[in-house]
């Protein structure tokens, strides 16, 4: 499996996204559609990006009764994505009707990977709130276990996590990484950063950038570097 890096295409409209895509002269980056975006401009965006010749990764994290979840990615792979996601914590049922939903009559199908706790979720809300009481890294190793065994291809996790996920799940279940930042750059709102280079050592397969790009001077050197880093290892 080749790694690549994804551009978190963070914008709230159409003429952002496209406007920033329009930079991209010579190469066609793998990008993330999220719900900001999804929800604000529907199924076109997609459609039309894809017809840009970009991959296309659409974050829209499902998790509801299986049948439904099913239903929802049936339509989501006749949009042609190469990756979406839904969240663990749906359970196999709904995991294993998720590729259902999603396999193509010809067997083909966009690559699924599953959310497994929310990196927004603390080890302390999810004691008091979810009355989950085993320690956080355990739950997500088990809910990454859950999503191999459903079937599914990997799961979203913070870079730091992606070599015990491959130790759990394989060497194959694919880790997708967002939390990536230039060792001279910015953290934001992100709290355990890596760079482009440690995500590679550690063996992210996907890493997931927004603003170091998006926000940067110049995004096609940034987005440059990141491969250089990420992908090449120069
Ligand atoms: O701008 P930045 O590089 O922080 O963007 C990271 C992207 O990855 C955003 O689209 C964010 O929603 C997403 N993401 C994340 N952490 C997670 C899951 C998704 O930062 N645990």
């Amino acid at each position: 499996m080749g790694k690549d890096v994804i551009i978190a295409l963070d914008f709230k409209n159409r003429a952002e996204a496209l406007g920033f895509l329009d930079r991209f002269e010579n190469v066609k980056p793998f990008v993330k559609i999220g719900m900001e975006l999804f929800y604000a401009e529907g199924p076109d965006i997609v459609r039309e990006i894809k017809k840009r010749g970009h991959k296309i990764f659409l974050d829209l994290k499902l998790c509801d009764i299986p049948n439904t979840v099913k239903s929802a990615m049936a339509v989501l792979s006749r949009l042609d994505v190469d990756m979406t996601n839904l969240h663990a914590s749906g359970a196999s049922e709904m995991m294993k009707g998720a590729l259902e939903g999603l396999t193509r009559p010809d067997g083909s199908r966009p690559l699924l990977i599953a959310v497994t706790q929310l990196t927004s979720t603390s080890e302390e809300r999810m004691r008091n709130e979810l009355l989950i009481d085993r320690p956080i890294d355990e739950v997500v190793m088990s809910y990454a276990k859950n999503a191999a065994e459903s079937g599914l291809d990997g799961v979203v996790c913070s870079p730091l996590e992606a070599g015990k996920v491959h130790g759990v799940c394989g060497e194959g279940f694919l880790t997708v990484t967002p939390g990536i930042r230039f060792a001279d750059g910015d953290i934001g709102d992100q709290s355990r950063v890596t760079t482009p280079a440690k995500a590679r050592e550690i063996g992210s397969d996907y890493i997931v950038v927004g603003r170091p790009i998006t926000a940067a001077a110049d995004p096609v050197a940034a987005y440059e570097r990141c491969v250089n880093e990420f992908v090449k290892g120069i």
